[in-house]
């Protein structure tokens, strides 16, 4: 698929909860989530249907998204169905890994590719400060099984305030080194003022050669994480809703006033 401005589209990113077992300060607030109804909620089937519309049409790249994918009951028959889908060169996942040594070795059996994991600090009580009570030897329990389960590359996301010199950020960094890990430093945002940063060393922010779209997890097709477009594919089909997201994808991203990124999947 091709929009306006000949940007091809070939990346959806698929939001399948908008639930989360952190509270991330710069993500939640720390009480009073407004949570999606149930009944709101895409089934699988509706993911699904939506997947193969969307390689149907040209996409080639697919990651799961939150809140915390791995709190969707059944998660890993959904990365089943979709990593059955023919067509798929690159499928990932972004987790905070918490319950991901659980979960990898099942994961990459049925056809996840690789991980990306956030992790802004190396130390335990400034982690449980930042994600209001995570368990830090959880995340390294979790980085470990990705590794044996072979979900690489696997990517480090760490939440950056200013710069990536920042002491926090350097720790993370030599962890990565000496893990194998690779680093992406996102500086944070304040998506109430519309703020919004180039994920260094990712494909975010570059609104130029912006290649995706979002599945949210209520079923809107998003065309832009910095827009307040979106289209229902229970309303107006999964095709039509896909056609026109892309064919009215802004050419660059203002503002978003909808929600903070546990609504809509990073
Ligand atoms: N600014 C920057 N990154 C954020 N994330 C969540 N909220 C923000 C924010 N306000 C990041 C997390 C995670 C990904 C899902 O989104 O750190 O890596
Ligand atoms: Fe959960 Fe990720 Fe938001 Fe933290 S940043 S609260 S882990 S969705």
């Amino acid at each position: 698929m091709f929009d306006r401005f000949d940007r091809k589209i070939n990346y959806l990113r698929i939001s399948v909860t908008d639930r989360c077992n952190l509270r991330c300060v710069y993500c939640m607030p720390e009480e009073g989530v407004t949570l999606l109804d149930h009944k709101e909620i895409l089934t699988f089937d509706e993911i699904v249907d939506v997947a193969k519309s969307a390689v149907r049409k040209g996409v080639d790249k697919i990651r799961i998204t939150g809140g915390e994918p791995l709190v969707r009951k059944g998660i890993v028959d959904l990365v089943k169905m979709i990593g059955g889908i023919e067509g798929i060169k690159d499928f990932s996942m972004t987790t905070n890994a918490i319950l991901l040594s659980k979960y990898a070795d099942d994961l990459a059996k049925v056809g996840l590719h690789r991980v990306n994991i956030s992790l802004d600090t190396l130390d335990p009580e400034k982690f449980k400060q930042i994600t209001r009570g995570g368990d830090i030897q959880k995340v390294f329990e979790g980085i470990e099984a990705a590794k044996r389960a072979g979900l690489n590359p696997i990517k480090i996301n760490c939440v950056i305030q200013d710069n990536k010199h920042e002491p926090d950020a350097k720790e993370v960094a030599k962890f990565c080194e000496e893990k194998g890990l690779f680093i992406r430093y996102i500086t944070e945002m304040d998506l109430e003022k519309g703020e919004f940063s180039v994920v260094d060393g990712g494909s975010g922010g570059d609104c130029g050669s912006c290649n995706r779209i979002r599945l949210t997890a209520n079923g809107l097709i998003k065309p832009c994480l910095f827009s307040d477009i979106s289209y229902s594919v229970r309303e107006l089909g999964i095709d039509r809703a896909i056609d026109m997201a892309v064919g009215n994808k802004p050419q660059t991203g203002h503002e978003n006033h909808t929600g903070k990124f546990y609504n809509i999947g990073g």
